[in-house]
């Protein structure tokens, strides 16, 4: 896929199931769709954003999607998932630093996340965007009691972030 056949842009209502879709086939904790409905009609902090590509028929399908909230100087990545499919292309990074540069243009200075301490892939794709290690969570995960790394992003720059955004 090329990378000019990706759109970002904010989830809207619509995008719901599919959305829900790549939750469920990626997380072992999927939200509900109530719960993202909540995000994108009402949590006025919730900056929620879809990946979204252009099949060469001309069709759409959503390949990943990604919650952010933004409280006051904060921002925190609630959730993203990149659908099986379209893994590895760059697109978790690209939504991610997306979404970041989005917070940091409204006011955010840095940003956090929890992730599971044995989830590396994430890990990885954070730590290319500049996050580290800030603590840990124990036993954070309501399924298999996995501990949570509580990973930050300091001094968010807007520009840097755009870029990597592509
Ligand atoms: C983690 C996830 C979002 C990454 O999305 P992605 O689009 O495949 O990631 P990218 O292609 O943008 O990868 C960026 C970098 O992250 C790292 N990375 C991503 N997937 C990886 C994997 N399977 N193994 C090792 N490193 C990986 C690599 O450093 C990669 O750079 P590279 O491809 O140049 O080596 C995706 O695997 C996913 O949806 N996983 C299930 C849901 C999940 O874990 N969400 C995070 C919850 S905190």
């Amino acid at each position: 896929m090329e990378e000019s056949q990706l759109l970002i842009r904010r989830m809207q209502e619509a995008d719901i199931p599919q959305v829900h879709e790549i939750d469920t086939l990626s997380l072992s904790l999927p939200w509900s769709e109530r719960s993202y409905r909540f995000e994108v009609c009402e949590n006025r902090a919730a900056r929620p954003w879809v990946a979204e590509a252009t099949l060469p028929d001309g069709s759409r399908k959503l390949a990943a999607m990604l919650v952010l909230w933004l409280i006051l100087d904060e921002a925190h990545i609630a959730t993203v998932a990149v659908h099986p499919d379209y893994r590895r292309k760059g697109i978790g990074l690209r939504l991610t630093a997306h979404a970041l540069a989005d917070a940091a243009q409204n006011g955010a200075k840095t940003a956090y996340l929890e992730v599971r301490a044995g989830n590396f892939s994430a890990q990885e794709l954070y730590q290319k965007l500049g996050f580290r290690v800030e603590g840990v969570r124990p036993r954070y995960y309501r399924d298999n009691h996995e501990d949570a790394l509580l990973m930050a992003l300091e001094n968010l720059n807007a520009e840097a972030l755009q870029a990597l955004a592509g």
